[in-house]
């Protein structure tokens, strides 16, 4: 048997049975494997089963889950991408427009043209490697963070944070010319901001103790340990990606009055992608229990955060925060768990 690439799995939520007979002769003659099924609810089920099925290919208007419940389903649930293509009759204009505003990534006009559909396809891939390209960031992330006494759900929630503030930004803050898409840009690279930490060593990563002033210079330069490392990928490739993704290592424990590290920049010197995950990263610090401290509760943590406008944080992140309160609460209970126990056993082994 020949071993060659193994196209993607997709599903098919279509009522019509001569709509998935059409799509599955389309898509077999082309390689891929189809599952169908015949409704959103049956659709929601197979995805939240099968780790396989990265593609749906769906239908908008079906009995007992029509495809707008189901796209907004799978959008606030997923653990992991479902690139989510749209059947449309040629006449639907505004339910074409509010499936893609309910996070729906393409769309197809029936009757679908083959050659049409494979490029779509293609398109999808496309997203999807990248996806994956994401998924390793955050496991380099993650594997740096483990010698640290931060472990438990500090990047996720960090990059939650993250990802509410620069949305939040981009809605509310024109002047500050930042998009949607560089706020998801800047959410996702967030759990790389300590990165440089694999270069400070175990005895002061792991002390519960206070620092000595000595310490304290060494562990300020995870900033630039980690600055350097991305900066030397980025200078091979040029990737804007990179270049943001050095900033916010560098950059994160700069404060809005100057007197931050490494460089002691203030204001707009700072770049923006640093002056959001900083406060992301202090919001999650004080909100979160280590095995050394109780956990502050979040009108504890707004009121330290609002003292700090203007010293620590840029007066305009602290803004979206304060419209972002509700968002953020919900964002800590949902990745709330086991973190003491784990930072306890990690730091005792
Ligand atoms: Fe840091
Ligand atoms: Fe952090």
């Amino acid at each position: 048997m020949s071993q060659g690439f193994i196209k993607s799995r997709i599903l098919v939520a279509d009522d019509d049975i001569v709509q998935r007979a059409l799509l599955r002769m389309i898509l077999e003659g082309e390689g891929y494997g189809i599952t169908e099924v015949e409704n959103g609810r049956e659709a929601f089920e197979m995805l939240s089963e099968d780790p396989d099925l990265k593609f749906l290919i769906t239908d908008l208007n079906m009995p007992l889950v029509d495809g707008f419940e189901l796209i907004r389903n799978i959008r606030n649930k997923e653990v992991r991408y479902t690139y989510i293509i749209v059947l449309s009759a040629s006449d639907g204009r505004d339910s074409l427009l509010k499936a893609l505003s309910l996070g729906a990534d393409d769309y197809l006009q029936k009757p679908v043209h083959p050659e049409e559909l494979m490029l779509r396809l293609k398109a999808g891939e496309r997203l999807l490697k990248l996806e994956s390209h994401e998924e390793l960031i955050f496991a380099m992330a993650k594997l740096a963070e483990y010698r640290s006494p931060e472990t438990g759900y500090h990047l996720e929630r960090v990059l939650h944070y993250t990802r509410a503030l620069g949305r939040d930004l981009a809605r509310n803050c024109p002047e500050l010319r930042i998009t949607a898409q560089e706020a998801e840009e800047i959410a996702r690279l967030s759990p790389l901001h300590d990165i440089g930490k694999v270069a400070i060593s175990d005895s002061i990563l792991k002390k519960t103790g206070a620092l000595t002033k000595e310490e304290y210079e060494l562990m300020k330069g995870h900033t630039t340990a980690g600055g350097n490392l991305i900066k030397e990928i980025y200078e091979k490739t040029g990737s804007p990606y990179l270049r943001l993704a050095y900033e916010i290592v560098l950059y994160h424990h700069e404060r809005w009055d100057g007197s931050g590290y490494p460089r002691g920049l203030a204001g707009e010197e700072i770049p923006l992608s640093a002056r959001i995950v900083a406060l992301a990263d202090v919001y999650d610090a004080i909100s979160s229990k280590r095995c050394y401290k109780a956990a502050q509760s979040h009108n504890r943590v707004r009121a330290s955060i609002m003292e700090q406008e203007g010293e620590h944080f840029d007066p305009r992140v602290v803004a979206a925060f304060l419209r972002q309160e509700d968002m953020f609460v919900s964002i800590q209970e949902r990745f709330q768990e086991q973190e003491c126990i784990d930072a306890c056993l990690s730091a005792t082994l």
